[in-house]
């Protein structure tokens, strides 16, 4: 597995790939079994994966967000060898923003909606990161999970809007035995709050109206950001301590928790 820590070095790298179909997975690290069924989907069908470890600074709006984000690179780098990864790309804050973040891509409608509307600028820089790695590694597929709904929904549509020659793939969401979706944030959970967690996934799988899991999800101790519906999925967001827990669910019948 190769391991590059910079631009041209990749570069050269990609100059060598030649016409093999490669599959990319951009993760933030601290990776869980959720981002190895992405891996394992992208090595099963191209010739090449490239995944990139990068925490990216500009989509936090929270510092004690950023500065709490797990680090495990040395395992992530095993889990990575395990899984057949043909290369992993570290690249750091100066390769990634040369220009230092003065140019950046906005999305003007659903971006400022539900995680938007709680996480200022979070989605402008996703969306910046994301392209500017797509330019980079310039992948055939990339894949993304459907835990962060509103995230794969964007990255699709600017793939649409910018004619970006990649095609998208959504990965379902992993969860634990107990429900709770996988996220490198539950390892930041205390053990009594890992103990609750679960909740959110059965609270909102429910079948009770919007109102009713609103309540349930109060009693239980969650401090909720939303609890909303877009297209046929409905989408929560809220903290359970000080860790922002994300799931969804498709719901068939909008009827079912009017
Ligand atoms: O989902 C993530 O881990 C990040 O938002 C992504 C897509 C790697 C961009 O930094």
């Amino acid at each position: 597995m190769k391991i590059i820590r910079n631009i041209a070095e990749f570069n050269q790298y990609r100059n060598t790939i030649g016409k093999q179909q490669v599959g990319f997975i951009p993760t933030m690290g601290a990776l869980h079994a959720g981002h190895l069924s992405l891996i394992e989907k992208s090595v099963d069908d191209y010739q090449l994966t490239i995944v990139s470890i990068f925490v990216n600074p500009t989509q936090f709006d929270n510092k004690n967000d950023l500065d709490n984000y797990p680090n495990h690179l040395d395992d992530d780098l095993d889990k990575l060898k395990s899984a057949g990864v043909d290369c992993v790309f570290l690249p750091s804050f100066e390769h990634i923003y040369p220009d230092e973040y003065s140019f950046s891509i906005t999305e003007k409608n659903l971006s400022g909606k539900y995680c938007g509307a709680h996480r200022d600028g979070h989605f402008d820089g996703v969306l910046t990161v994301v392209m500017k790695l797509f330019n980079i590694v310039k992948p055939h597929k990339a894949y993304f999970g459907e835990k962060d709904y509103q995230q794969l929904t964007l990255i699709k549509q600017m793939v649409e809007a910018f004619f970006m020659p990649v095609a998208i793939n959504a990965g379902v969401t992993i969860r634990e035995s107990d429900g709770l979706a996988m996220s490198s944030r539950n390892l930041n959970l205390t053990a009594i709050e890992r103990k609750t967690a679960p909740k959110l996934y059965q609270i909102i799988s429910s079948g009770l109206t919007i109102e009713q899991m609103k309540s349930q999800l109060a009693n239980h101790g969650f401090k909720l950001d939303y609890l909303e519906i877009l297209d046929n999925h409905l989408l929560v967001a809220a903290y359970l301590g000080s860790v922002r827990l994300i799931d969804n669910i498709k719901i068939n019948k909008l009827e079912q928790v009017a």
